[in-house]
């Protein structure tokens, strides 16, 4: 299924130019959207990569649900796939890793050869109640380095306020990283949350399907449940400047926490990396 797949790869080019204002605005707020980043073919066909890939084929770990602890998992829920490059390498051919992370450059004002990137899959089942709570995705990241980076979030589905797409608190990027806690106060559930936010100022940001949603990596964002009958896929592409180790790392003990206690459960799967975000 995978070599048939990677024998089907898209090969239409497309290069999407960001408007005049998005700089402006994404500094701004700390996002921007693009209405379009890659053809309709390679959205189909990335449909099938990212079905294939959550069905088992090529043996990606999977986090079945990141809201409950990583020895308790329930099923389709909330899942993810962090780093689906790395069991599908084709994805780094793609015109959305090719896209997103030129466009990204443009926006941190990077040059290319300065970038570092990855992938992250988030699906959100069907009739689902669950969210993912509040937070900056900095937040997830090792607190041994400073970043400057941004996620390029494209849905393959509707991504409406509906099927659970994200809200974000314009301006938040401009602070630093705000404290984040454990989820029930434990260590061994995937997502974190942040208390210290306002969700009077959130604004939702639905994304068409193909189109991309860039948001700075301390930009405070949610997304809600999916309440439609459809399932809900988002392929994520993180990019930022290749990081830079700090003498004295940034006081962030939620994160030395969480790596301990998922270490545990499956040592090959979580390096401390700069990797995971959600
Ligand atoms: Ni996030």
């Amino acid at each position: 299924m995978i070599d048939e797949l990677m024998a089907r790869m898209p090969t239409r080019r497309y290069a999407p130019r960001l408007p005049r204002h998005a700089k402006e605005e994404f500094d701004e707020n700390g996002f921007f959207t693009l209405k379009c980043i890659t053809t309709d073919e390679e959205v189909e066909w990335l449909r099938e990569v990212y079905d294939a890939l959550f069905s088992g084929e090529g043996g990606a770990f999977i986090m079945h649900d990141v809201n409950v602890r990583v020895d308790q998992q329930r099923g389709d829920r909330v899942s993810q796939i962090i780093r689906p490059e790395n069991t599908f390498p084709a994805l780094e051919k793609t015109q959305f890793w090719r896209n997103s992370r030129r466009l990204a450059a443009q926006l941190l004002g990077l040059e290319l050869k300065e970038m570092d990137g990855w992938g992250h899959m988030v699906r959100k089942a069907p009739r689902d109640t669950e969210e993912v709570p509040w937070h900056q995705d900095e937040g997830y990241w090792d607190p041994s380095f400073d970043y400057l980076g941004l996620g390029v979030w494209m849905p393959l589905d509707p991504a409406t306020v509906e099927s659970g797409c994200m809200s974000m608190i314009p301006g938040s990027h401009k602070g630093g990283v705000r404290e984040h806690k454990h989820t029930n106060g434990d260590p061994a559930i995937t997502v974190i949350v942040c208390e210290d936010v306002d969700p009077s100022q959130a604004v939702p940001r639905p994304v068409e399907i193909g189109g991309a949603s860039f948001h700075h990596c301390r930009t405070m964002h949610w997304s809600g449940p999916n309440r439609t009958d459809h399932v809900r896929r988002a392929y994520v592409n993180e990019w930022q400047k290749v990081p830079v180790p700090l003498t004295q790392p940034h006081d962030r003990p939620w994160f030395w926490e969480r790596m301990e206690v998922i270490k545990s459960f499956a040592p090959d799967r979580f390096k401390p990396a700069v990797a995971e975000v959600v």
